[in-house]
């Protein structure tokens, strides 16, 4: 296919056209776009199990991610490799272990019934606008520890603000990176990341004056980290991770929500089912984030969305030497990228793939290679149990306290947003019924 028609397709149409080429050369075929290394699109299982298995000096992820130095910073655990990669991860891992995220619960709750209370009944909005508000509020009070109502308001806006001028693609292309004032893009990029990062160093000062002890928040412990010499995370390295988190956590989740009330709306099985379970619960107890965690078809139906409709299709390893894999001979610089799509289509590993069954995935777990929505390996997602705990808070008190249904003729388009697949026009929905805070009790 010609250079020009390829990438039109990628920005377009990047699932369809790696289910054709999938059915046209094979589990293994390679894409060549303008700006990025040779891709080898794998999609058998064991070969992603192999790629996982790398030790991360042989194959290089942060450089696939080079393009974003300019805004998450150049110590940003997305961009490094190799043992600074290694070290970095160490440090940044513990606050996200899966055991901890019931410390979050409670907020993660609270945000959402704030962003309800101002839901209409009747009117139609974008369901994934309000995610988006709600994720990044939950990632301002859970990693940036802002308490305070007002001072979330002014550092989230200062951000978003931030993260939409960010946003354009073209920015990511060296030519564009050039400050002709003010109203060039790049310059504007500019002004606007001078303010986040003084705020953000106004919330690492306060933080860190105010102290940490008794603190839960992200922040709070990353400024107590220390590896084996002793060595904490410097100013520099703590506000690159903090941008980190809020761009690798915020628009991720929102969209992996999103596609989840896609499904959940546009088949009533799937809603029975989770309203039996919620109201079950109900019954026998208050909603608390440790039984909410528990319940085994939300956990099945947020599993099952991220199968379906993985939110980033893709994630690559840079070779850093040449190597023969799958029985290619490979030069350095090519690109081993396993398709979470195709991984996700095969029928060999999931009967009927193209269906949402949530069942697929109760009493069952699968292999680290076979369901890959937060990568693996030494790069896996590192906010993957946070994500999985949100989503689930998420949409339980959604599901509890309002009736949602789509907008009348929305047919949902996969589309584009930089590195994620979101729904068109942000999933349109009308609330039917917003019942008020108290009738989900979610206090013990
Ligand atoms: C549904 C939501 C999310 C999805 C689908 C997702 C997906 C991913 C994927 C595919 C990767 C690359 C993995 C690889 O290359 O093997 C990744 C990396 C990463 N994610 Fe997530 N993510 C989500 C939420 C989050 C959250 C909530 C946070 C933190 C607050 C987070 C932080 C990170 C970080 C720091 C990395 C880089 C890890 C490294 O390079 O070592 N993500 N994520």
């Amino acid at each position: 296919m010609p250079t020009v028609l390829l990438l039109h397709r990628w920005m377009r149409d990047p699932l369809g056209l790696m289910k054709e080429c999938r059915a046209r050369f094979g589990e293994t075929f390679t894409v060549k776009l303008v700006s990025t290394p040779r891709m080898v699109i794998l999609s058998n299982p064991e070969h992603v199990r192999e790629v996982f298995a790398s030790h991360g000096d042989d194959m290089h992820a942060g450089k696939i991610a080079a393009s974003l130095v300019p805004f998450l910073g150049s110590q940003s655990v997305i961009v490094l490799d190799g043992q600074p990669h290694r070290s970095l991860r160490k440090l940044v891992m513990p606050p996200f272990h899966g055991e901890r995220m019931h410390a979050y619960g409670q907020q993660m709750i609270d945000v959402t019934h704030d962003a309800i209370d101002g839901w209409r009944v009747d009117e139609a909005f974008a369901v994934h606008e309000a995610f988006q508000g709600i994720t990044l509020d939950i990632i301002l009070r859970t990693v940036f520890g802002l308490d305070d109502a007002a001072r979330r308001q002014e550092v989230g806006a200062q951000l978003a603000r931030l993260m939409h001028v960010a946003s354009w693609p073209p920015l990511l292309l060296p030519q564009m990176q050039h400050d002709l004032g003010p109203w060039s893009p790049w310059g504007r990029f500019q002004r606007e990341l001078a303010k986040g990062d003084a705020m953000l160093r106004g919330v690492i000062d306060a933080r860190r004056s105010a102290g940490t002890a008794g603190h839960t928040d992200i922040l709070s412990l990353l400024l107590d980290a220390r590896d084996e010499d002793g060595r904490g995370l410097d100013e520099g390295a703590l506000r690159d991770q903090l941008v980190t988190l809020l761009v690798a956590g915020h628009e991720t989740t929102a969209t992996a929500l999103a596609w989840t009330m896609r499904w959940v709306l546009a088949l009533p099985r799937v809603r029975d089912r989770l309203l039996d379970e919620l109201h079950a619960a109900q019954r026998t107890g208050p909603l608390t984030p440790e039984r909410i965690a528990k319940l085994e078809y939300l956990d099945a139906t947020v599993r099952e969305a991220l199968r379906l409709q993985p939110v980033v299709p893709l994630v690559g390893r840079v070779l850093q030497q040449p190597m023969t894999f799958a029985g290619y001979d490979l030069p350095s610089g090519v690109s081993l990228t396993p398709s979470v799509f195709l991984v996700h289509q095969n029928p060999d590993i999931y009967t009927r793939p193209e269906q949402f069954d949530p069942e697929r995935f109760l009493g069952r777990q699968y292999k680290a290679h076979e369901w890959i929505p937060f990568g693996g390996g030494i790069r896996k997602c590192i906010g993957m149990a946070f994500a999985l705990y949100e989503m689930k808070m998420v949409l339980a008190t959604v599901l509890a306290r309002t009736w949602l249904r789509p907008r009348p003729g929305y047919v949902p388009r996969v589309v584009r947003r930089s590195i994620t697949l979101t729904p068109s026009e942000g999933m349109p929905v009308v609330a039917d019924a917003v019942l008020p805070r108290d009738r989900f009790v979610a206090q013990a």
